[in-house]
């Protein structure tokens, strides 16, 4: 387990977990076990905006605010079925040590004493536990509330017959883990776990299934809590954000590899900018061709809205391959190179219901969020939620999120705040769109107050930092943004990121479950 060097906790409001349900439950008596075994179961890295010449409409100055103060959202959930409480204890230790959401799977016909009696073959459980047919028990909700939203999901359920407890089945087959980390537990008189864990895991088809762990049925708080800190999960709400300070293809694979998981699926996309020519600071390919050859990655860009050299399709597949992003992976795609928007619902969003993204976006299975952190004219900075938002919109989707859904057609006149909160809403859609299946890298380096839609940025004023990865973007721009705060001759950065009120974007991802600016950063070189 790698050690956090640097915990960076901005709670000011701890999560209300959700109270146990308790419905339906037959005592809290531990019955004696059953026998078992019986069958069951250089440049470095803009998407967007003018390139050179500033509008003449510059968006008028925002109020400042420091960042990393706000509260937390939850992104870890822990689901259990219980019959007679045991699971349900631990569920709960887990939840208080997790910082995490609890749902509980409730059967539409709960299990009474008598049919949890194993020793009476005409019981509910006995005849269940005969005849596989009938193990198919009916819940009153299979499905968490915005299930999209969780990175982590512990599953939990008692050892029925040397297995998992079929009522936590329903709950498996009805969800996608894909993207997830799931992580089994269960309580038992005696037996272990078995290969409970990596049946469901099976069973479910998606999701990066951990070893889990198996509980006696009174098991101490302290002992539950002990062993979630061992997974060295985020805690209190946090998102994990991972860090290097060596910016080298090595060290963002291993930036990468710290993040656990895969992306899913034959497609995967790759999204970076192309960055404005002649000078501006894309990504160098040489930093990330051997993971975009990892993910077996197509890099894809959508067209600026603004004139430059990459607004028109035939000449931002030239710039591309200038850059050198043509030869990298499967190849480089224009996700809008026809003109053409995919639509996707915005869903809770603060000022837009859809978003328009290039309409190759469906083409893709997930999506690795390849973002050069830098500043940007208009947004404050630019990072992963920039990247998704109007890196991936198409031109009309640009123009309606520099407009909070006002415009089809332009770009300008649109108000600053709204303008943040539409590009919270569009990444949302995005993350919502792949269910998860997607991560995020920040490089940051060639820190310039300009971003990579600016052919001739200004000269960074802060030295190179390293390279963060998470799988929560709002998380990840807040460490980057709390890491521009704490940099050495920051207050260029600074003034731009203020000046824009950049720091707006994170409080609206936050707000409609984007993700959480609040994080633990952990130290790979550690
Ligand atoms: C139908 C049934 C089958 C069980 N089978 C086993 C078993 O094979 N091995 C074991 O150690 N415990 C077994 N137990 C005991 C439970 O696994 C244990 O009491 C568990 O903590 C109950 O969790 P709960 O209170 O959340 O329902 C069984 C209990 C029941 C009701």
């Amino acid at each position: 387990m790698k050690k956090a060097i640097s915990m960076i906790l901005v709670l000011c409001l701890l999560l209300s977990l959700a109270a146990c349900g308790g419905t339906g439950k037959s005592g809290s008596g531990t019955p004696s076990a059953p026998p078992e075994g019986t069958g069951t179961p250089a440049p470095s890295a803009g998407t967007d905006e003018p390139s050179g010449t500033e509008p003449s409409e510059t968006p008028s100055e925002a109020p400042t605010e420091t960042p990393g103060t706000e509260t937390a959202g939850g992104k870890t959930l822990v689901v259990y079925f219980s019959a007679t409480n045991n699971t349900e204890a631990v569920a709960g230790y887990i939840a208080d040590a997790a910082g995490a959401d609890i749902f509980e799977l409730v059967p539409t016909e709960p299990y009474t004493a008598g049919d949890l009696d194993w020793t009476d073959p005409d019981s509910r459980v006995s005849r269940e536990h005969e005849d596989e047919s009938l193990r198919v028990v009916e819940l009153e909700n299979a499905v968490p509330d915005n299930w999209s939203e969780y990175d982590t999901v512990f599953v939990g359920y008692p050892i029925w017959w040397g297995g998992a407890a079929w009522p936590v089945n329903g709950f498996v087959t009805s969800n996608d883990f894909t993207g997830k980390i799931v992580i089994p537990f269960c309580t038992s008189a005696s037996s272990g776990m078995g290969e409970s864990g990596e049946l469901l895991a099976q069973m479910a088809g998606t999701g990066d299934w951990q070893d889990g762990r198996r509980f006696g049925s009174g098991v101490s708080e302290d002992e539950v809590a002990e062993w979630v800190d061992s997974l060295g999960l985020a805690s209190g709400g946090a998102s994990m954000v991972y860090f290097t300070s060596d910016i080298s293809p090595e060290g963002l694979m291993k930036v990468y590899e710290a993040l656990g998981v895969e992306l899913t699926g034959d497609n995967i996309a790759v999204k970076l900018s192309t960055g404005e020519p002649p000078a501006s600071n894309y990504l160098d390919p040489d930093l990330i061709r051997d993971l975009v050859e990892h993910v077996d990655g197509t890099i894809v860009e959508c067209n600026t809205a603004y004139g430059g050299s990459r607004s028109e399709t035939n000449m931002h597949y030239q710039v591309a391959e200038d850059h050198g992003f043509t030869d990298l992976g499967k190849g480089f795609v224009i996700m809008d190179e026809d003109g053409e928007s995919m639509i996707l619902p915005v869903e809770g969003g603060q000022r837009l219901t859809e978003n328009y993204v290039g309409a190759h976006f469906g083409d893709f299975d997930g999506f690795l969020v390849l973002s050069h952190f830098k500043g940007h004219m208009i947004a404050g900075f630019g990072g992963a939620i920039k990247n998704i938002s109007i890196g991936i919109g198409s031109q009309e989707g640009k123009n309606l999120i520099h407009t909070a859904g006002r415009s089809h057609t332009s770009w300008f006149g649109g108000e600053q705040d709204a303008f943040l909160e539409s590009m919270a809403d569009a990444g949302k859609s995005v993350v919502d769109a792949l269910d998860g299946n997607i991560l995020f890298i920040n490089v940051m380096n060639r820190l310039s107050i300009d971003c990579d839609c600016n052919g001739r940025p200004a000269e960074p004023d802060i030295h190179d930092i390293g390279i963060l990865a998470s799988t929560d973007p709002v998380a990840l721009d807040q460490a980057c943004l709390d890491l521009i705060y704490e940099a050495e001759g920051s207050e260029s950065f600074i003034r731009r990121v203020e000046g824009q009120n950049g720091a707006h974007v994170l409080e609206a991802g936050e707000t409609i479950g984007l993700g959480s600016r609040t994080y633990q950063l952990e130290n790979i070189d550690e």
